[in-house]
């Protein structure tokens, strides 16, 4: 533990200096607006994988952005982690309420402001520092691969096919992934789940053109109010989910599973306080942590239609349209959930409008064992740099790749992240505590170390 701290003291500045080059690379996977940036963030990550002492250091190309590959096999006897990351960030929107520019990286009250500051450049780029860790005081003491790719935020569609066609090339004994949230500093955990997306858009088009309020309204149905209709009927007074069959594979939590997820720090008038809500909303019959981590939601993630612009126009619009996805938890998949979606939207649409659902992307749930060596190493290495044993938690985010793994490769995965839900992931102002930054760096090589020993 002495020689990390010393590593890290001694390096401090520029470990700092080298996450802010990262962050000042605007690498927006969603708008093909900022493609040369992406680009060129891949070719920063492999720079810095080599630099860090990483051999067969590839840029993979895929129909999409590229994959950054390297490796360090020091023995082939020794036990293989793969580190997977992502170097894609999501849209900097709604720009104008950031304080700070998104890719100038900014720190205040020692937190880092960026675009991709926790999600996930802060947090992946830990575990290229902490290699180069291991290679600099010569305590690696494990093989190590890393997989960083380019296009978590917009579905990871490409990564799927690179990772059934390298099989060989990915082979390890455990996936290690820092891309999730503790509950706090003072309680450490460790995310033991994540929930599937289901990704949609509809369209609800009544009249064949825009018309004025005035001469057909009344008379002809707004698509604005139809598709309002519908979406309000998609729960009900408990806040169930309408859908029939939609709950129908979901598996009930065991009380003692329901008793340890509830036994974890939780301030109710905390949370609240924090997002200005005088209530709390969810489904009937479950704490925050049930809600967020196991139970299936549908959410709108948007709503847009007729006039939006400056001042006001009478108008009855054509064409009314959502985005909506659903979090999955095991045993649903994304394939039957958008199924079950679609006829149902379609079902209920009355007469007077065209309904059009539109799958996006999915991704199916996962469950990480906490029973593995892998998940003994996380906690062991935990408890030593946090000096508190991490606590199991289900996270309520998705991280499509992970099923993947398992399905794929055969591969299970430890969830070892150091952001926090206030980190305002995908929102204005994301930031990373420069404190949870240097926590990684110092932990990681522990994980390495327990994963080793407790391999033999
Ligand atoms: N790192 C997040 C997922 C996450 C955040 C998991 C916090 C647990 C806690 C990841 O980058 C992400 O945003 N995933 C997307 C899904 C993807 C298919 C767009 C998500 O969860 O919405
Ligand atoms: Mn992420
Ligand atoms: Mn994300």
């Amino acid at each position: 533990m002495q020689h990390i701290k010393q590593y890290v003291e001694q390096n401090k500045q520029r470990l700092l200096d080298e996450l802010f080059d990262l962050l000042r690379l605007a690498s927006v996977s969603a708008d093909p607006k900022y493609k040369p940036e992406v680009l060129k963030t891949a070719d920063y990550v492999a720079a810095k994988l080599r630099d860090a002492g990483a051999d067969n250091v590839e840029i993979c190309q895929t129909a999409g952005y590229p994959i950054v590959y390297g490796e360090k096999i020091i023995d082939a006897s020794k036990p293989t982690v793969l580190v997977y990351g992502h170097y894609d960030v999501q849209p900097p929107d709604p720009l104008e309420l950031w304080k700070t520019p998104p890719f100038e990286p900014t720190v205040r009250d020692g937190k880092i402001y960026a675009r991709g500051a926790c999600d996930d450049k802060g947090q992946f780029y830990m575990h290229v520092k902490a290699f180069e860790l291991m290679m600099q005081t010569g305590t690696l003491p494990c093989n190590i691969k890393f997989m960083i790719e380019g296009e978590e935020e917009v579905g990871s569609s490409n990564l799927g096919i690179f990772v059934k066609a390298n099989k060989e090339k990915l082979k390890a004994d455990v996936v290690l992934i820092s891309d999730t949230s503790m509950i706090s500093m003072e309680h450490p955990s460790l995310e033991t789940g994540l929930r599937g997306l289901s990704y949609l858009e509809v369209e609800v088009t009544g009249p064949n053109r825009d018309l004025h309020s005035g001469v057909y309204g009344g008379a002809v149905a707004n698509p604005i109010t139809i598709l309002a209709q519908m979406i309000a009927t998609l729960h009900d007074e408990n806040n169930h989910i309408t859908i029939p069959g939609f709950y129908d594979n979901v598996v009930p939590l065991t009380e003692a599973e329901r008793n340890a997820l509830n036994s974890a720090p939780y301030d109710e008038a905390e949370y609240k306080k924090d997002l200005d809500v005088a209530e709390l909303w969810g489904e009937k019959g479950y704490s925050t942590f049930e809600r967020t981590g196991t139970r299936p939601t549908l959410e709108l993630n948007g709503i847009w239609g007729g006039y939006i612009g400056e001042g006001a126009k009478t108008v009855l619009p054509s064409k009314a349209n959502a985005k909506i996805s659903m979090r999955l938890v095991p045993n649903q998949t994304s394939e039957a959930i958008t199924k079950l979606f679609t006829d149902h939207f379609l079902s209920i649409a009355p007469p007077y409008v065209k309904v059009k659902v539109t799958p996006h992307h999915g991704g199916e749930p996962a469950v990480t064992p906490t029973d593995s060596v892998a998940y003994r190493a996380a906690q062991k290495a935990i408890a030593e740099s946090f000096g508190k044993e991490p606590i199991p938690t289900r996270g309520g985010g998705s991280i499509p790749i992970v099923a993947l793994f398992e399905a794929e490769l055969g591969l299970k995965t430890v969830l070892m992240g150091f952001g926090l839900d206030s980190d305002a992931l995908h929102s204005p102002n994301e930031k990373y505590d420069i404190y949870n930054y240097y926590k990684g760096i110092e932990t990681i090589p522990l994980f390495h170390k327990y994963f080793a020993e407790l391999s033999n």
